[in-house]
């Protein structure tokens, strides 16, 4: 135990985007965009901006415009990494007009999770990804992968390893830098976590792999730390740990970006993270949301000031 640990990791913030997209106090871009500046300022070089969804379904998104076009004015934005999620040829065309330099597609394991959450098959997924795939690659944009319910799934329960393998295979043709691996309801074990990463450890280089864990049992940190016995450095998180997908019924939030931050300067891995300007970040967005924080480090953060 513990013997194969890095010196750093790499956190990918999604707190704008997967933490705020089930809140039903809807922020204004303004009050986003000033969360992201206080994460920016707390050394966070990966930060999920937004998703060029269907407003009539995450009506938290329904300011993809307006957020990105303020966030790309900012001195910061040559230097960081943004993505935005982009489900479709509609989603690559708004995305397009805007600029955006780094997109995230999204598929599932499950069948039954993909037609709720977008309307589409695995199959019919991998087919509208091809024309934004390209579209993508014409005009130098990154784009970054996602396969949720690898852990399992709130309507099929566990999911095939050979789907993974094959959503791997396809994400990594259509020229995925990396492919975050979802634990979308918060199912997952430190022991299947291993298993799983076992597994696929054929099929992708661990240095184009991210973990994204929701916390919904208190299992995520337990799990992160399976995952970097296992070679794995990159690890999405929402501040505060807010965050949830309406078609996961149950998911509770991502693992607390302060939480995955403690654990891994407690250790002696690097995130470049300050948490002080971290918790600010935090505080600020769970204030407007008038929410708790689920963070065990930043509730005693708040109390104590440590
Ligand atoms: P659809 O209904 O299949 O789309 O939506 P359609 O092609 O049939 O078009 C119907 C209407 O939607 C048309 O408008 C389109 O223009 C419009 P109308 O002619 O009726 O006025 N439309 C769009 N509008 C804006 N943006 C678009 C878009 N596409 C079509 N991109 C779609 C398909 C995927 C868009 C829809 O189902 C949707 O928006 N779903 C929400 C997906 C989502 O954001 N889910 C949460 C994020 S995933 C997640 O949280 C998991 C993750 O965190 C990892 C993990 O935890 O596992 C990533
Ligand atoms: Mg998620």
């Amino acid at each position: 135990m513990l013997s194969n640990l890095p010196k750093s990791a790499r956190i990918i913030e999604v707190g704008p985007r997967d933490g705020l997209q089930n809140e039903a106090t809807i922020l204004s871009w303004k009050e986003k965009l000033q969360f992201i500046d206080m994460l920016v300022a707390a050394g966070l070089k990966s930060i999920e901006i937004t998703s060029f969804v269907r407003s009539s379904k995450i009506p938290q998104m329904g300011d993809a415009k307006e957020l990105f076009e303020a966030v790309s004015k900012k001195d910061y934005f040559s230097s960081i990494s943004t993505p935005c999620l982009v489900p479709n040829m509609k989603g690559m065309e708004n995305a397009l007009a805007l600029g955006v330099k780094e997109i995230a597609i999204f598929t599932s394991t499950s069948n039954t999770f993909n037609q709720k959450n977008i309307n589409a098959t695995i199959e019919e997924s991998i087919e509208r990804f091809e024309p934004v795939v390209k579209a993508a690659t014409q005009n130098g944009i990154k784009i970054r992968g996602y396969v949720s319910t690898v852990f399992g799934c709130p309507y099929e329960g566990e999911t095939s390893i050979e789907t993974l393998k094959f959503l791997l295979k396809k994400l990594q043709e259509f020229g995925c830098y990396e492919v975050s691996l979802g634990d979308t309801i918060g199912v997952a074990n430190p022991l299947q976590t291993k298993k799983i990463l076992e597994q696929i450890q054929d099929e992708i280089e661990f240095d184009k792999v991210a973990m994204h864990f929701h916390d919904t049992r208190g299992m995520a940190l337990a799990n992160i730390l399976s995952s970097l016995e296992m070679g794995i450095t990159n690890f999405d998180s929402s501040a505060g740990g807010l965050g949830g997908c309406p078609y996961a019924v149950g998911s509770s939030g991502n693992v607390a970006t302060e939480d995955v931050v403690y654990l891994l300067h407690s250790m002696g891995i690097e995130t470049g993270i300050d948490m002080k300007k971290l918790s600010q970040a935090s505080e600020l967005i769970l204030g407007k949301l008038k929410k708790q924080s689920p963070s065990k480090f930043l509730n005693t953060y708040l109390v104590s000031g440590k």
